[in-house]
C-alpha cells in the first residue's frame, strides 16, 4: 500500500510515505539544485589531467561555502568527503584521495548541496583528456538513458515506466543496469520514498503524482550488471572490472510531466559530449 503525504505536515523522517511538495517547496528545490549545477558547471574546465579528486571535494566544500549551502554527503553515515568522484570501472561513491586523474579517465562528479533546508542532488561525467571512442559511447548511452527516464515522468504514470524506458534502451544498445543503487525521493530528506529503479516494467511501482520530487541516476555498465562494493565500505565497483557511466538530476513533477531543477544554466549538462 502507497501512502502519499502533504510534505507541510510531515515528519521530518523517511516513513515510506511519499511526500508530496507545493509550489514554494519547488522554489526552494530550484535555488538548491541550481547551485549544484553552477558546481557542476565551475568543474568542467577543473577537471584535466593531473587535478586530484581530493582538490575537486575542496572545490566542491568551498563553493557551496560561498552561497551559504553545506554538502550534505559531508558526515553523512560515515562518509567523510564533499563529493563523490567515480572513476571508470567504479559505480558509485568513489571517494576522493590524492592521485591525479589520468589522461583516458572518466570521472563521474557527484554532488548534493544542502541549501536553507533543501537537498539539490546531481551528478555528471567528465572526460578527463583524451578518451577512447568505447568510453565516449558509454557517456552517450547513460546520458540518454537518464533523459529517457526523465520523459518517462507524467501524473498517472509509475515509477515502472522510469525504470522500463532505461534499460529498454540500455540493452539495445549492449549495455547493462546496475541494480545494486536506485533513484530516490529527495527535497527536505536528502534520501526519502520512493525508490526510483532503473530497471524494471511500466506497470510497476507507485504512481507518480504532481508534487513528487526524486532523482534519477541511471548507472550503466559496458560489462556485466554486478558490483561489490570494496572494504573501505562505500567504494562500489563493477564486479567485472567493464566500464561504468552515471548521470543524475533531480527532478519534480508537475500537472503535465516534470520540471529538470538540476538543469544546467550554461548548457553543459554532458560535459565532452557534443
Ligand atoms: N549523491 C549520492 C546520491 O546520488 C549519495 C551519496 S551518499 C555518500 O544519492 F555518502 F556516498 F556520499
Ligand atoms: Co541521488
Ligand atoms: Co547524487
Amino acid at each position: 500500500m502507497v501512502t502519499y503525504i502533504d510534505a507541510a505536515t510531515a515528519p521530518l523522517k523517511n516513513t515510506g510515505a511519499i511526500r508530496l511538495y507545493g509550489a514554494e517547496d519547488f522554489e526552494g528545490m530550484r535555488r538548491a539544485c541550481q547551485l549544484t549545477a553552477r558546481c557542476l558547471d565551475a568543474l568542467v574546465p577543473m577537471v584535466k589531467p593531473g587535478v586530484t579528486t581530493a582538490a575537486i571535494d575542496k572545490f566542491v566544500f568551498e563553493f557551496g561555502a560561498d552561497y551559504g549551502a553545506l554538502p550534505a554527503t559531508l558526515n553523512y553515515r560515515g562518509y567523510k568527503y564533499s563529493v563523490c568522484t567515480s572513476i571508470n570501472h567504479v559505480v558509485c561513491h568513489g571517494m576522493p584521495d590524492d592521485k591525479p586523474l589520468r589522461d583516458g579517465d572518466i570521472v563521474n562528479i557527484d554532488v548534493t548541496y544542502l541549501l536553507d533546508g533543501w537537498h539539490g542532488d546531481s551528478s555528471r561525467m567528465y572526460p578527463v583528456g583524451q578518451i577512447k571512442r568505447a568510453a565516449e559511447r558509454l557517456m552517450e548511452v547513460t546520458y540518454e538513458c537518464l533523459m529517457r527516464g526523465i520523459a518517462a515522468v507524467r501524473p498517472g504514470a509509475r515509477t515502472g515506466a522510469i525504470g522500463d524506458a532505461i534499460q529498454t534502451y540500455a540493452e539495445a544498445e549492449r549495455c547493462s543496469v546496475v541494480r545494486d543503487f536506485c533513484g530516490h525521493g529527495v527535497g527536505r530528506l536528502f534520501h526519502d520514498s520512493p525508490n526510483i529503479l532503473h530497471y524494471g516494467k511500466a506497470n510497476e511501482g507507485p504512481e507518480l503524482r504532481e508534487g513528487m520530487i526524486f532523482t534519477i541516476e541511471p548507472m550503466i555498465n559496458l560489462g556485466k550488471p554486478h558490483v561489490k562494493v570494496l572494504s573501505d565500505g562505500w567504494t562500489a565497483v563493477t564486479r567485472d572490472r567493464s566500464l561504468t557511466a552515471q548521470y543524475e538530476h533531480t527532478v519534480g513533477v508537475t500537472a503535465n510531466g516534470c520540471e529538470i531543477f538540476t538543469l544546467s544554466p550554461a548548457g553543459l549538462d554532458r560535459p565532452g559530449l557534443g
